[in-house]
């Protein structure tokens, strides 16, 4: 994997910029993409069109895929002649997926005779190739090493974790759960100080100034949650089971949206009867098991 050739497959806007990168760091490019125009700019700058997904597949010993999603990349792995031409060669998949679509995934490249890695990208096309661009990994771990350095040219902030296949799946997907929970919060939040008639902008500013202390409180409550001990080490459950309470009375008082808080205050107020209050906020995890 030392012969500086890639072949990407799929030109949307995230394929584009793989396949840049590429050609920046002075490999031989070779793309293909359903609507072939997209690959103009790229040809320009010296990348080489593949007439087909499998003539592409054939151009390299990596193939690179990033397409809308799994049912786009099973689509073109089922076109004519990419399977055979997938033996004795590595995909790496880097369209984003559920952890089972990894697995099938990895299964299919196996009986091709083709080796995989699942990526998972957590960065927006023009944070790519950064010392810090954090690409989750999984896949078996010689493949992984032996790709490394082409990996590294997408990004510095490479993370491996492990050989099971659809460990980037499961971790960007549970990355993803995060953002959306803290995201639906924060909506309520601004609900709240534009009823009670503040700067929202503000308020902004106020939760990005708290967001590396949350970081690191999220942080040791995952480690709570892995050693299995939760005895109260920063954030007594009880305390999260009134102020979830707090903040649905509050917006029943004034009358907005309660949605949020009373899935969140639902949610504490079972574990408190279910005899977590005593415990680290992390025994929350108890009820969802
Ligand atoms: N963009 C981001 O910020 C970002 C960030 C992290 C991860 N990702 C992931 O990267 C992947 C690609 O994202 P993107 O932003 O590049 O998407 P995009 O700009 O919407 O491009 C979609 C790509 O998928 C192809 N495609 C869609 N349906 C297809 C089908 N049925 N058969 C063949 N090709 C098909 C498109 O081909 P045509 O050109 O022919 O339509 C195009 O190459 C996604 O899985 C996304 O979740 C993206």
């Amino acid at each position: 994997m030392n012969n500086k050739e890639i072949s990407v497959i799929g030109l949307g806007s995230m394929g584009v910029t793989i396949a840049r990168l590429y050609l920046e760091q002075g490999y031989k490019v070779t793309v293909w993409n359903r609507t072939a125009q997209k690959a103009d700019a790229l040809v320009a700058k010296g990348a080489v069109l593949a007439r087909s997904a499998a003539e592409a597949v054939r151009a390299a010993q990596v193939a690179v895929m990033c397409v809308y999603d799994y049912r786009a990349a099973e689509a073109i792995l089922a076109m004519e002649g990419v399977a055979a031409a997938m033996d004795g060669r590595l995909l790496v998949q880097l369209t984003t997926g559920s952890p089972s679509d990894a697995r099938d995934a990895e299964l299919w490249a196996h009986r091709q005779g083709a080796t995989y890695l699942e990526g998972a990208i957590q960065a927006a096309p023009d944070q790519m190739g950064q010392p810090d661009t954090p690409i989750l990994m999984s896949g078996a771990q010689a493949v992984f090493r032996e790709a490394e350095a082409l990996l590294k040219v997408l990004g510095g902030g490479t993370v491996y974790l492990g050989e099971t296949a659809s460990a980037a799946a499961a971790m960007d997907l549970a990355t993803l759960s995060t953002i959306y929970g803290t995201l639906l919060g924060f909506m309520h939040g601004a609900r709240i100080a534009e009823h009670e008639g503040f700067d929202v902008a503000e308020f902004g500013r106020i939760v990005a100034g708290i967001m590396p202390t949350f970081a690191a409180f999220l942080q040791h409550e995952g480690s709570v949650i892995q050693s299995g001990d939760f005895k109260i080490s920063q954030s007594p459950m009880r305390i999260s089971v009134e102020a979830t309470q707090r903040i649905l009375q509050t917006a029943e008082d004034s009358g907005i949206n309660t949605e949020f808080p009373a899935f969140a205050a639902g949610l504490f107020k079972r574990a408190d009867a279910a005899g977590l209050g005593g415990e680290e906020i992390a025994a929350l995890i108890k009820l969802l098991r």
